[in-house]
């Protein structure tokens, strides 16, 4: 791996200086390391396309220091009202109908009608996007289609130290925001994420169904990302075989081999702020394939259950994030 002479920034005024710039930054968030870019720049938000070698038809989510920026951007129905004070600022993306003339660089949304907005929980993030200024254009800091960071470590040696990253220590929750699309009162959920469905159902006193079970919502815009190591994986494997690497869940397997366990403790909490880094240090072990255990699919088990099987599924090469 070749680390470039990149400087990284050690602030939040440095990371904010470059991208007023119109330069793109990698920042912490509680979810997963953003690539950031000045929303309303079209030519800062080209450069993550391009840094990310992601579709351009693939559109992003647009991040906003408080719901004063938020409002100035989409249309909140009353349902989005409700949804927004319980979940903002946190690990949740909201695609709403745009405002017309809001500002936001086309190639942001892919054409759409909607954007996809969210207030991240971590501080760094919002002291960062009010420093901009603007709201901050940000898919996850990996090249396209490989696995999420949560470290700042892991975007270096993602994009070979190409990229200024702001280091912000390891992210909380470890898996993406779960995305919902709101028209109106009817709501439906688009990614799984750091947010239970069940806790979200439960929140609203409503159900908050998947894609596919039944919303009148389709979901133009979404495609079906992959978060793929470069190792092979296999997973419900309680027996892994010799040269494989082992990803546990619980207990205190035995394996004679490179290993990780999500949570020793069957937390599915810990399991995901674990995923992704137990991901990517087993892809970097040499073993012939990642041999994972069964997870179960409860609360977030549903969200750490879809990055296994996408990251499992066999490579797609348009379907990418
Ligand atoms: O936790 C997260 O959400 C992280 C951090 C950095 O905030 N970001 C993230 O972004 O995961 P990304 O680009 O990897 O995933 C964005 C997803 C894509 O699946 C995209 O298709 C969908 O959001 N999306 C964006 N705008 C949309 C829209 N208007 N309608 C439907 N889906 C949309
Ligand atoms: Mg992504």
């Amino acid at each position: 791996m070749i680390i470039s002479a990149t400087i990284h920034p050690t602030t939040i005024q440095e990371a904010a200086a470059i991208l007023r710039e119109g330069q793109i930054c990698a920042f912490p968030t509680e979810t997963v390391y953003g690539l950031g870019a000045d929303a309303t720049n079209a030519d800062a938000v080209l450069n993550v396309y391009q840094a990310k070698g992601r579709p351009r038809f693939n559109p992003l989510i647009v991040h906003c220091a408080d719901l004063a920026m938020a409002r100035q951007l989409v249309v909140f129905s009353p349902l989005a009202e409700k949804v927004a004070a319980a979940f903002w600022p946190g690990p949740m993306s909201l695609v709403l109908p745009m405002l017309p003339d809001n500002g936001i660089a086309d190639i942001v949304t892919a054409g759409l009608p909607t954007l996809a907005i969210r207030i991240p929980a971590h501080p760094a993030a919002r002291e960062l996007i009010a420093a901009v200024g603007k709201p901050l254009a940000a898919p996850s800091a990996n090249p396209s289609g490989r696995l999420s960071p949560t470290r700042a470590s892991e975007v270096i040696s993602g994009f070979d130290g190409q990229v200024p990253v702001l280091d912000g220590g390891p992210c909380h929750a470890g898996l993406e925001s779960t995305i919902l699309a709101i028209d109106g009162e009817a709501v439906v959920q688009l990614r799984t994420g750091a947010l239970a469905r069940d806790d979200i159902a439960e929140t609203l006193g409503m159900p908050v169904p998947a894609i596919g079970e039944g919303s009148a919502i389709t979901a133009p815009g979404m495609l079906l990302n992959h978060y793929a190591p470069k190792t092979d994986i296999r997973l419900d494997v309680i027996s892994p075989e010799a040269g494989e690497a082992y990803l546990a869940f619980g207990g205190e397997p035995v394996f004679d081999g490179p290993m990780r366990n999500l949570s020793p403790s069957g937390d599915l909490r810990e399991a995901a702020r674990n995923l992704f880094t137990c991901l990517h240090e087993l892809d970097a072990s040499g073993a012939t394939g990642i041999a994972v255990a069964p997870v179960p699919f409860q609360g977030l088990g549903e969200a750490i259950n879809d990055r296994l099987q996408r990251a499992a599924a066999p490579r797609d090469p348009v379907a990418k994030a």
